[in-house]
C-alpha cells in the first residue's frame, strides 16, 4: 500500500475527490495516511476527521517559528511513513527542506493553465480573476511536480476549460473545480506506478 499525506489550507473539495477515489478504488493499493492543514479553521480538516484520516495542523498561529514549523511537518510526514505528499489547495509555499525530503514524492494542484497565471500572489479566486481581466477565452487547471520554485515544476497532467463571455471568478472557480477533482487523481494514479 502506497502512503498519501494531502497538505490543505481550505475547504478541501480536491482532499475529498482523492479520499472518495481511494474508497472506490479509482486509486488502488494507496492510503490516506495524513491531512496536514496550513490552517487550524480549514474545513478540510472536518472532512478528514469525517473518514477518520489522522490530522496535523501547521498553521502560523501553532507555529510562529518557521523553522520549528518547517521541522513538525517534515517529522508529520516521515512518521506517517509517506510515499507521495499531495498539495490540495495548500496556500503556503512548502519550505525547501521539505521539497528536498521528498524531492520528486510532491505533487500540486493549480488551477490554471501553468505557465498561465501561477507564481507568487496567483492562488485561489485571485487566478481566476487574472485570467478574466486578461481577456482569456480558455483556462484550466494543472497538476505538476513540486520543486523549490512556486508552480515551476515538471506538469504532469493538464485540462482546458472554456472562459465564458459572463464568467465572473466565482463561476469560472467552479468549472475549473471540476476539472481539478478529475484530474488530481488521474496524476495521483500516473504518479503513483513509478513510486
Ligand atoms: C483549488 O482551486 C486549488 O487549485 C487552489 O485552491 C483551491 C482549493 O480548493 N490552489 C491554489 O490556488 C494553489 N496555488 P479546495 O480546498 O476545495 O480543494
Amino acid at each position: 500500500m502506497k502512503r498519501i499525506a494531502v497538505m490543505v489550507s481550505g475547504g478541501g473539495t480536491n482532499l475529498q475527490a482523492v479520499m472518495d477515489a481511494v474508497e472506490k478504488g479509482e486509486i488502488r493499493d494507496a492510503e490516506i495516511v495524513l491531512v496536514i492543514s496550513g490552517k487550524n479553521d480549514a474545513y478540510a480538516l472536518r472532512r478528514a476527521e469525517k473518514r477518520g484520516v489522522p490530522t496535523f495542523i501547521a498553521g502560523k498561529t501553532e507555529w510562529p517559528d518557521p523553522v520549528r514549523r518547517e521541522e513538525a511537518i517534515v517529522k508529520a510526514l516521515k512518521q506517517a511513513k509517506t510515499d507521495l505528499v499531495v498539495l490540495a489547495g495548500y496556500m503556503d509555499i512548502l519550505p525547501p527542506s521539505v521539497v528536498h525530503a521528498y524531492a520528486g514524492r510532491i505533487i500540486n494542484i493549480h488551477p490554471s493553465l501553468i505557465p498561465k497565471f501561477c507564481g507568487l500572489g496567483f492562488y485561489g479566486k485571485r487566478v481566476h480573476q487574472a485570467a478574466i481581466d486578461a481577456g482569456e477565452t480558455e483556462s484550466g487547471a494543472t497538476v505538476h511536480f513540486v520543486d523549490e520554485g512556486v508552480d515551476t515544476g515538471p506538469i504532469i497532467l493538464q485540462r482546458k476549460t472554456p472562459v465564458l463571455p459572463d464568467d465572473t471568478a466565482d463561476t469560472l472557480a467552479a468549472r475549473v473545480l471540476k476539472i481539478e477533482h478529475q484530474i488530481l487523481v488521474e496524476a495521483i494514479r500516473k504518479v503513483l506506478e513509478n513510486i
